[in-house]
Parts: structure tokens; C-alpha cells; sequence
């Protein structure tokens, strides 16, 4: 599933480098793609919190400190977080009150943290460890695709 998904990402993103874009075809790709999700996304660190960028589900909380939320934790540590029941993450924030499980990718480039990938399910335990290493390698794909020099900023 996710080798299919890196070949796809790699052809959706060629030759473009545009950081809205790319953000918001890998929302999508993966909200489309992956079985049993309600929210694919991203949380973009902004003045050193993090604010709701490209998605894919119902509107979102906007803003999360760094250390608060899945989100939050996945930024502060710079850890992807796996958490198989959302109700017993001290500090979970909840914004679709469809979700029980969530996983988030923290987006690293030259070695700065520009953001989280966020992705949401409905079922109980829906990510694993093949997930957070496919997750890891897209996040990865998408980080080395955008160009983030003057001139070209996030926004
Ligand atoms: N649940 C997240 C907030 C973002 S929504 O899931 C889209 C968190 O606790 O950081």
C-alpha cells in the first residue's frame, strides 16, 4: 500500500514546488487512499504554534501550542505519536468527535520543524507501526518537494 503511495505522491508532486499545493494533493491522496479515515492534514508551525493548514474532513481546530494535543506533542519531540485511543491521550484535543485514533508525523526540513501531518479515524487502533513508517516515508517525499527559500515562503 504505502510503496504504491510513494510512487503516486512522487508523480503527483514532479516538478512542482509550491508549498500549498503539494501540502493539499497529499492531504488528499491520503484522506482518498487510506481506508477508514475522517481527517488527513496538516498543522503548520507559525510564530511558534502550530495553525491548521491543508486538509482533507470537516473543519478543524485552528490553532495548537507546541506541547499540547497529539499535534502539539508530535511537534515539541519531534516524534511521530501512534495513539490507538484518542479519549486516553492526556490533553487530546478533540475536534471531530468521530475520531478514536489518530497518528502524527512531525514535517522536518534542514533540520526545522515546519509542521505536522495529522491523520484521524473513526475505529479504535486504526494505525500501526507500517503506518508510521509509510506515513514517515510520504512526510518525507512531501518535505523534499516544496522549496521553502526567500521569496518563497509558506504563504
Ligand atoms: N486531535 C488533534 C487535533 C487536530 S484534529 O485531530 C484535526 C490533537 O490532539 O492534536
Amino acid at each position: 500500500m504505502y510503496s504504491s503511495l510513494a510512487a503516486q505522491l512522487r508523480s503527483l508532486l514532479e516538478g512542482e514546488r509550491d508549498f500549498i499545493a503539494n501540502a493539499a494533493n497529499v492531504a488528499a491522496l491520503l484522506y482518498h487512499s487510506l481506508p477508514n479515515l475522517n481527517w488527513a492534514g496538516f498543522y503548520l508551525l507559525r510564530e511558534g504554534e502550530l495553525v491548521l493548514g491543508p486538509f482533507q474532513g470537516q473543519p478543524a481546530c485552528v490553532r495548537i501550542a507546541i506541547g499540547k494535543g497529539v499535534c502539539g506533542t508530535a511537534a515539541q519531540h519531534r516524534q511521530t505519536i501512534l495513539v490507538e485511543n484518542v479519549h486516553e491521550f492526556p490533553g487530546h484535543i478533540a475536534c471531530d468527535s468521530e475520531s478514536n485514533s489518530e497518528i502524527v508525523v512531525p514535517l522536518i526540513k534542514d533540520q526545522q520543524l515546519i509542521g505536522v501531518l495529522d491523520l484521524d479515524s473513526p475505529l479504535f487502533g486504526r494505525f500501526d507501526e507500517e503506518d508510521a513508517a509509510g506515513l514517515n516515508a510520504l512526510a518525507r517525499i512531501f518535505v523534499d518537494s516544496i522549496s521553502l527559500e526567500a521569496g518563497s515562503s509558506l504563504l
